[in-house]
This record gives C-alpha cells, sequence and structure tokens, in this order.
C-alpha cells in the first residue's frame, strides 16, 4: 500500500484526503492519504522521516510551503513562487512542486473557459495565494495586474512575475475595464460577507474565480453572477491543485469528477 499526505499546522479540517482517496478508489490504487502535523522546529526531520518511511507524495499546506521551499530540490515554478505544495518521493530524490498555480489556471480556463494566452488578468491579493495565482495566469500567458491593499506587496510581487504590474485597490474598477480575468486571491469573503472588489467594476465579459471555498457563493461571486460575468467557485480550484498533485504523483490522468464529488459531499456536510 502507498501512503500520500498532507503536512500543515492545523490540518484537522482539510477535504484533501477524501478528495483523494476518492481518486484512489476510482483509479484502483492501493493508497491512503493521510494528515501530519508536526511542530515547526520538527519540519525538516519529517519530511526526511516521510522518504525514509517510503510515503510516497506529500501536500503542504500553511504554514510551512515557503520552508520546504528550502528542504527538497525545487521546479522551475516553485522557486520563482517561493513556495512548495507538493513533494513526489518518486524519484532519486525529493522534489518540490507548486500545484496551487496550475490549479487557478485549470479552473479558469476547464469550468469558466478563459483563454489565458494574451488576456489581460487582474489578481487581487499579493500574499502566498496571489504569488502561486499571478506567477500561474502568466505562465498561460496572460499579462496580470496584481492588486493589494498594502500596495508595496503588489508592486514587489510584480517585480518577479513576467509582464505584471502592480497596484493599489483604488485602482480596480480602470484595471477591470479590459481585462475578461479576475481572481480573488485575498481572505475576504471567507470571514464576513464581503468583497475586495466594488460590484460596479464587474461586467459580463470576466470570468471571476474566487479562490475562497468557504463559503462557495462568495459575494463576489454573487455580485459577478449579477454583472453577467461567468463564475468560478474556490472548490474548483482546490480541486485541480489536487488533480495536479495526483498526476505528478501518480503519473496517471485525475479522476476529476469522482475527486469534485468527494469534495462537495465534504464541504457540504462541513457546513
Ligand atoms: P495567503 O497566503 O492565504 O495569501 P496572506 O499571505 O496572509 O495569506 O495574504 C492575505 C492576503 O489577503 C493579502 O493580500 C492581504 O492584503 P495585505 O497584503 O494588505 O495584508 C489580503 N487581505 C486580508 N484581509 C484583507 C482585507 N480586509 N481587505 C483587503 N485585503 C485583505
Amino acid at each position: 500500500m502507498q501512503v500520500f499526505g498532507l503536512v500543515g499546522n492545523p490540518v484537522g479540517h482539510s477535504l484533501s484526503p477524501p478528495m483523494h482517496e476518492a481518486a484512489y478508489e476510482t483509479r484502483d490504487i492501493d493508497a491512503r492519504y493521510v494528515t501530519f502535523e508536526p511542530a515547526a522546529d520538527d519540519l525538516a526531520a519529517a519530511v526526511e522521516g516521510a522518504r525514509a518511511l517510503g510515503v510516497s507524495g506529500l501536500n503542504v499546506t500553511v504554514p510551512y510551503k515557503e520552508r520546504v521551499r528550502d528542504l527538497v530540490a525545487v521546479d522551475d515554478l516553485a522557486a520563482r513562487i517561493g513556495a512548495v505544495n507538493t513533494v513526489d518521493f518518486g524519484g532519486d530524490e525529493p522534489t518540490g512542486h507548486n500545484t496551487d498555480a496550475a490549479g487557478a489556471r485549470r479552473a479558469l480556463e476547464v469550468q469558466g473557459d478563459a483563454d489565458l494566452d494574451g488576456a489581460d488578468a487582474v489578481v487581487v491579493g499579493a500574499g502566498g495565494a496571489g504569488r502561486a495565482v499571478a506567477h500561474g495566469l502568466a505562465d498561460g500567458g496572460a499579462a496580470v495586474a496584481i492588486a493589494n491593499r498594502t500596495e508595496e506587496r503588489a508592486v514587489d510581487l510584480a517585480a518577479d512575475v513576467p509582464s505584471a504590474t502592480g497596484h493599489g485597490l483604488d485602482v480596480l474598477p480602470g484595471l477591470l475595464g479590459d481585462a475578461t480575468v479576475l481572481v480573488n486571491a485575498t481572505s475576504v469573503g471567507m470571514e464576513a460577507d464581503e468583497t475586495p472588489v466594488p460590484a460596479d467594476a464587474l461586467h459580463g465579459d470576466l470570468v471571476v474565480l474566487d479562490a475562497v471555498y468557504a463559503p462557495l457563493e462568495t459575494r463576489l461571486l454573487r455580485d459577478a453572477a449579477t454583472a453577467g460575468a461567468t463564475t468560478v467557485d474556490g472548490a474548483w480550484m482546490l480541486l485541480y491543485q489536487g488533480a495536479e498533485a495526483f498526476e505528478l504523483w501518480t503519473g496517471r490522468r485525475a479522476p476529476v469528477a469522482a475527486m469534485d464529488d468527494a469534495l462537495r459531499t465534504r464541504l457540504r456536510d462541513d457546513r
């Protein structure tokens, strides 16, 4: 039996175990997906211990994505993002990857039918999620405008992302005028029914992805639907980052319908 897992703190409410175990069942893979909560001081020992025990792969979540980047050999994208969310133990040495970027891109392309190549895209947020999304969209060929409450963080991030620009939130209406893609990569909308984007700046030519998945229907997505935009909820981004990790670990196509079903069932049960 193969073992996969998630390393973070806390990980008790993670949606990844049911999502990945549904994939193993569908593809007839003898594997389990378990959660680990090492203390910060034990992180390096935990990753080395997982390798020594024959664990096949690990996902990494808050607050360890940046630190794991320094513990394993990383691919170019994870190096640019500065964070690892997937470790593959299948090769000669553990390798670190970031599937959050491709997760956002696939959610927009597959669920939102967005064409990123040459598109004007706006990413709201310049934290860890914002970094991954901005790099993901730029890799897909989009010109990315990053808007953040703390403008300096957006400007700093933009300097690392090809053909990106950094801004404060005040200029969002101007940035959105010609844009066809909008992603909320802030935590706004999670705690309260709030949105970082003024409703009257939204329009019908936008595909809008909200990385927030609890609640699934955020105020931003409601406003976007009212404006006639195409909406993509945060569970799709979560699903596709998981699908990318599954494909990296197993070399097989992810059964996205089964994974989506497991994910949404758990989200409904948690409500
Ligand atoms: P994560 O890794 O999940 O992105 P983070 O690094 O703490 O978490 O970043 C949170 C993001 O949400 C940041 O872009 C943050 O803006 P600041 O850089 O100005 O802090 C944004 N954010 C959080 N609360 C916000 C709020 N009430 N209004 C606007 N942006 C907010």
